[in-house]
């Protein structure tokens, strides 16, 4: 049911500021604009990496929901990692039947699909994202 891991997501307060590193250490030229994704309260920009992306979000709005992960750590950190599904409404509903924990319904994710997010108690400690593959 599971496909390829699509990239691993990292919060940030500053998307300019956590690139430069792997700009200028790392050497990546494959950074994307930042964009902004209204409906779920973050902006965000991928760095792309031969073997997948690291996709960075920066809060958006008073109702971020990434404001309190930030508060706990200020400097970012790693915040989720994202699998790819074929079907977004089968995989929430397999998701559900195993007595995960999903925490939304399927909305638009910042590469244009489907996505969903279930609760990190399900994966020791980990936030996953499954996201429905681009067609
Ligand atoms: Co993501």
């Amino acid at each position: 049911m599971i496909g390829p891991l699509n990239h691993i997501g990292i919060a940030v307060p500053s998307i300019k500021d956590a690139v430069k590193p792997y700009r200028e250490i790392l050497g990546i030229t494959g950074i994307t604009k930042t964009k902004t994704l209204p409906a779920q309260g973050v902006r965000f920009c991928f760095v792309n990496l031969p073997s997948g992306q690291l996709e960075f979000i920066e809060p958006y709005g008073d109702n971020s929901p990434i404001l309190k992960f930030l508060a706990k750590n200020p400097k970012g950190a790693q915040h989720h990692i994202c699998f790819e599904v074929q079907d977004i409404h089968a995989a929430k509903r397999h998701m559900e039947e195993q007595g995960a924990t999903v925490l939304s319904e399927p909305r638009i994710g910042a590469h244009g699909t489907l996505v969903i997010f279930i609760h990190p108690k399900d994966f020791t400690g980990v936030l996953i994202e499954l996201m429905e593959s681009p067609k």
